[in-house]
């Protein structure tokens, strides 16, 4: 498939979408998050790929959603698009694990999108904030919900009330992104991390995903209790008596996704 706002690559079981608009440091347009939505769309009916690592450029992962795009929005047009969530809601729909690989700026909806992948790796040049305030907006992505989940409130509050960027280190601090890696190993490294975690059993990837994200939408009681239904139904898979077999006679496992 070809886009003309991101690239879309397969290389065996992991899917690479690079964001690819350098003259705007990759702004979210209609196109492109449209596009995005089609890329995530692909990924997911495509048996063989088993996560995507979603990227941008060495200067930006994203520098927000596209401010000359939206600058003449009325309420009316905003409020009939259901602006912004529409197609932004594909990845947080997703259901293979997805991992943001961020360098450079990931400001306003650049750090929502990050935020709706499952964890965020940064280069050591990445730089995070919600500057939305300065604009005479507010986060419209979940940035007040998701950010306040990742690190806090106090954190999250300041950076929204100030629109003050973090760094790398102290995104990472903070509980935001899950590792710092150095900026030319990134690429390599999320796609080394997707590729490790595409080779296990989808069906119980999917599971742990699926039960972490319970963690933000119920109480611990129901969560755990989720949880060990999904715990359970696993050993309905093949992968289960085959990663178990597997450990016993001391090989690799092999897994079929069933
Ligand atoms: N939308 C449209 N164009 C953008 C953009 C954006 N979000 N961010 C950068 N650009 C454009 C600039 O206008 C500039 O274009 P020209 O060369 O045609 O002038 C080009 O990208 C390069 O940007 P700068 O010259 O500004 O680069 P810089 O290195 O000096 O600064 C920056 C980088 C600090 C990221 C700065 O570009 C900036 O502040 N960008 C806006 C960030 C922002 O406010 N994002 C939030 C958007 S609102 C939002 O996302 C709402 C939501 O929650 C969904």
């Amino acid at each position: 498939m070809t886009f003309e706002t991101l690239i879309l690559e397969k290389k065996a079981t992991i899917a690479v979408i690079t964001l690819n608009r350098p003259a705007v440091l990759n702004a979210l347009s209609n196109t492109l998050t449209k596009e995005l939505g089609a890329a995530l769309q692909d990924c997911a009916h495509d048996e063989a790929i088993g996560a995507v690592v979603l990227t941008g450029s060495e200067k930006a992962f994203a520098a927000g959603a596209d401010i000359g795009e939206m600058k003449d929005k009325t309420y009316t047009e905003a409020y009939l698009e259901d602006f912004i969530t529409t197609s932004w809601e594909e990845i947080s729909k997703f259901r293979k694990p997805i991992i943001a690989a961020v360098s450079g700026f990931a400001l306003g909806g650049g750090n929502e999108i990050a935020m709706m992948c499952d964890f965020i790796l940064a280069s050591d040049t990445a730089k995070f904030g919600q500057p939305e305030i300065s604009l005479g907006i507010i986060p419209g992505a979940g940035g007040t919900q998701r950010l306040t989940h990742a690190i806090g409130k106090a954190k999250a509050m300041e950076m929204i009330l100030t629109g003050r960027m973090i760094s790398a280190e102290e995104a990472e601090k903070a509980g935001l992104v899950s590792r710092v890696i150095p900026a030319a190993e990134l690429q390599a490294e999320a796609e080394k991390v997707a590729t490790k975690i595409a080779g296990f059993s989808r069906p119980s990837v999917l599971m742990a995903k699926e039960a972490v994200n319970k963690a933000f939408e119920t109480t611990l009681a129901e969560g755990v209790k989720f949880e060990r239904r999904l715990f359970q139904s696993t050993f309905a898979t093949e992968d289960q008596k085959e990663g178990m077999a597997a450990f016993v006679e001391k090989r690799k496992p092999v897994f079929k996704h069933r």
